[in-house]
């Protein structure tokens, strides 16, 4: 079949093939580019497999360009390097000896260029890659069938399309499936089983049977793999439109257990006296899955990407009730109590980062808070809402506290409507609340009226723990709307207080 699609008439992959054609080269735009042309999405980078055409000898290519030693697959170099040098000026070319292969960078699109092999193909493997192989080889050893579609790129069959395992076929079925026996991919590269997770959650497609039984059988070899490469696939699934199918997926091929054993504790429901609690692991999923819908009402905000904004604030959604299964407790009043589960989980959170290999930086600052404070406005429901309480929640959580009341309704996921709109609209008068006594008291970023070193210079004082002690009672005296969050009005109030003190 020829590739009939206006992509494919992209100026830079007929120069591709021309270099190709000169060189004597077959080549073949591959993997995730063709997967992504017949699903119409966007896609930038453009991955080249080269083989040596039949009228080419492997001796006449190896002899002139590269090393015996480095093989045919040295031929993804050659080509890569013709290309560069025809792009000119624009073009950036990186060469990797060692695995056979080489980066072109033009115009903001990234083209990798290799050798075809006859191993698994391994793009960061430690192994350098010696063993060439045919056009077909290299198919083989791809993870998914929608993967391993190549279109032809030189002269005589510009756009064809060769596809062994019927990709298209998968692709119009929803279906992620190994080209080979699956125990064969998984083995050649178990972090393929996260893989097949992530487009299958991405794309909203199905585990073809024998592929989901075959993660199943080998999910403990996901041990070997680095938790870098497997937190970058878990971010992937973060940023899928229903995340929760991929979690969802984790738990059924027993994967997250190994990978992330405090979520796969949320599970079960535990009867007592007839009294149930809610599973909290689906509760979670749930939470995490309104999140996503709700996150085009995030708003970006100066030196921040929407996308990690989104990111963190679904991991704070994942982890809010982390701390549950520790909090348990049966009151034979109560029932089912989660005391200070917020907490007890906002103190996991940066173990639970350190483990997965998630940066320990500010972003996992702001989940532990958001972790911390999630139960705050749905206590402000429930207590009357007093200034004080909702300026104390302001000052917390600070320029977060959007994404804060974001994750609130996204907690709510009762099955009974009414309660849901109560708590909606209960939000909505706590939002309102805030408002007002932020235009009035600008407690948000909060900056203390009257600093330490002014405390200090005011009543001749060494730094000691009293400077402390006065700055924290001005600021809970704004806080408690004792006095406005004023100089004046603060400086009149340490200078009470220290007079009391003198008596
Ligand atoms: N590949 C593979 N096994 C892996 C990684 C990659 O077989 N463990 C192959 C697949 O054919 C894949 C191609 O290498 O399509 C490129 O890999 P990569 O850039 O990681 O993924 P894409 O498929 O391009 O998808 P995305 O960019 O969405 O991650």
């Amino acid at each position: 079949m020829i590739v009939n699609d206006p992509k494919i008439e992209a100026p830079v992959l007929h120069l591709i093939g021309e270099e190709a054609d000169r060189l004597g080269l077959e080549c073949y735009v591959i993997g995730g580019w063709v997967r992504d042309l017949f699903l119409h999405r966007p896609s930038d980078d453009i991955d080249v497999v080269v083989v040596t055409s039949d009228k080419v000898t492997k001796d006449k290519v190896t002899k002139d360009k590269v090393t015996k030693e480095e093989g045919r697959s040295g031929i993804g170099i050659l080509l890569a390097e013709a290309v560069a040098k025809r792009l000119g000026k624009g073009a950036h070319i990186a060469v990797f000896k060692t695995y056979g292969t080489a980066q072109v960078k033009h115009k903001g699109q990234e083209l990798e260029f290799v050798g075809a092999r006859r191993e698994s193909y391994r793009r960061d493997s430690r192994n350098p890659i010696v063993e060439d192989g045919t056009l077909e080889e290299d198919q083989n050893r791809r993870d998914f069938t929608i993967n391993a579609m190549a279109i032809c790129l030189n002269k005589h069959s510009y756009g064809e399309l060769l596809d062994p395992f019927d990709g298209i076929g998968d692709l119009e079925r929803c279906i992620i499936k190994t080209p080979l026996d699956p125990d064969i991919t998984f083995s050649d590269d178990p972090l393929r089983m996260m893989r097949a997770i992530r487009f299958a959650t991405r794309l909203g497609f199905n585990l073809d049977g024998e592929t989901f039984d075959a993660i199943a059988r080998n999910k403990e070899r996901i041990g070997i793999i680095t938790k870098e490469r497997i937190a970058e696939e878990l971010n992937k699934i973060m940023l899928s439109r229903r995340p929760s199918e991929g979690w969802i997926l984790l738990d059924k091929t027993g994967l997250l257990p190994l990978i992330f054993p405090e979520l796969a504790a949320l599970k079960g429901v535990e009867v007592k006296e007839g009294r149930g609690h809610k599973d909290v692991f689906y509760h979670t999923l749930k939470v995490l899955d309104n999140i996503a819908n709700l996150s085009p009402a995030l708003s970006s905000r100066e030196g921040d990407k929407l996308e990690d904004r989104e990111l963190w604030l679904r991991w704070a959604a994942l982890l809010h009730d982390i701390g549950k299964p520790r909090s348990k407790a049966w009151d034979p009043q109560a029932g089912w109590t989660f005391r200070n589960h917020n907490y007890i989980g906002a103190k996991m959170v940066p173990k639970i980062f350190a483990r997965l290999k998630l940066p320990l930086n500010e972003k996992m600052e702001y989940v532990r808070k958001m972790v911390d404070l999630h139960m705050r406005p749905i206590n402000l429901i429930e207590e009357t809402v007093t200034d004080s309480a909702v300026r104390r929640l302001l000052f917390e959580a600070g320029d977060d506290i959007d994404d804060l009341m974001l994750l609130c309704d996204a907690d709510i996921t009762s099955r009974n409507e009414q309660k849901v709109e109560r708590f909606h609209r209960n939000y909505q008068l706590v939002r309102q609340k805030m408002v007002e006594l932020e235009e009035r008291d600008r407690i948000r970023n909060f900056q203390p009226p009257v600093n330490g070193d002014e405390i200090m210079a005011m009543f001749h004082l060494e730094p000691c723990s009293l400077v402390g002690e006065l700055k924290a009672a001005v600021k809970d005296a704004i806080l408690d709307g004792v006095i406005p969050n004023e100089r004046e009005a603060a400086i009149q109030y340490i200078n009470e207080l220290w007079q009391k003190k003198q008596k």
